[in-house]
């Protein structure tokens, strides 16, 4: 497997002035095999830095909705339409956020969804290419994740989404795994990766983790990736300054710990 770059087309945090960023996510993925474009955020950010890094959305082969969350799925009014789309069934469910008591589900309703562009729905994981792999539908089997959730459903009980996954893509040197906002569990997504791929060894893991203060599941997560043998971390987008600074601290010097800025390109 050869080389991968990762360009973060949006995050919470910002790189330079040349780049526009909001809260949420976007990454566009290369590999040898495929393009893969990996959430929208919530405006146009991700199309504006697409351009100023010289990337051509159009070569993406499908874009892959994380979950239907606003801060990942409401720049989907600047993408093209009838580009190709893998998600999760319950990523068109509706949503409020507790904080705001807004609507925060897709910006379209399942009808507008799919007649605008071409969607795969699938609970069930997605080979993509030969080395990209959709995770499908994370199993949840940590007992310290999947605690609290920012969301309501309709009837008002808690939006534990169900939708929330991310990809993962096979190295020569292990496993890059990506997450877009962490509500199904990093540890649980990092699990469901090496399940879906066959591949134990993890390179990198990459996203929003969903970690907002330090507590006991912050220092169970810093376990698992010390367990596990992690090389390399990119925490963004709902990981907060505290807990990455935390985890920079505790795994200095062991793992590579970096922040997540929109205009940083990895490669791998
Ligand atoms: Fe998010
Ligand atoms: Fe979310």
């Amino acid at each position: 497997m050869g080389n991968v770059k990762i360009s973060v087309l949006n995050d919470d945090r910002c790189f330079n002035d040349l780049f526009k960023h909001c809260h949420g996510l976007s990454l566009f993925v290369e590999t040898e095999h495929a393009k893969v474009l990996f959430d929208v955020g919530q405006d146009d950010s991700y199309f504006h830095n697409a351009k100023t890094l010289g990337l051509n959305l159009d070569e993406a082969k499908c874009l892959v909705l994380s979950h239907g969350h606003y801060d990942h799925s409401d720049g989907l009014v600047y993408l093209k339409e009838g580009s190709k789309i893998i998600c999760h069934p319950n990523c068109t469910i509706w949503r409020r956020a507790k904080k705001t008591g807004k609507y925060n589900g897709l910006p379209y309703s399942k009808e507008d969804f799919t007649s605008r562009f071409d969607v795969t729905f699938s609970k069930e994981p997605v080979k993509i290419s030969e080395d990209i792999y959709f995770l499908g539908q994370i199993e949840r089997k940590t007992d310290f994740e999947c605690k609290e959730f920012p969301s309501t459903i309709e009837d008002g009980s808690d939006d534990i989404a169900l939708d929330d996954t991310g990809i993962a893509i096979k190295t020569s040197r292990g496993l890059i795994v990506i997450s877009g906002c962490g509500h199904s569990g990093i540890c649980n997504t990092v699990e469901q990766a090496r399940k879906v791929t066959g591949c134990k060894e993890v390179l990198a893991v990459l996203g929003g983790f969903h970690l907002k203060t330090i507590n006991n599941q912050v220092e169970k997560t810093i376990e698992y990736f010390e367990k596990i043998k992690v090389k390399e971390l990119y925490l963004g987008h709902c990981t907060s300054d505290e807990v990455c600074d935390y985890f920079k601290q505790k795994l200095n010097g062991s793992m590579k710990v970096e922040f997540l800025f929109a205009g940083l390109v990895i490669k791998f």
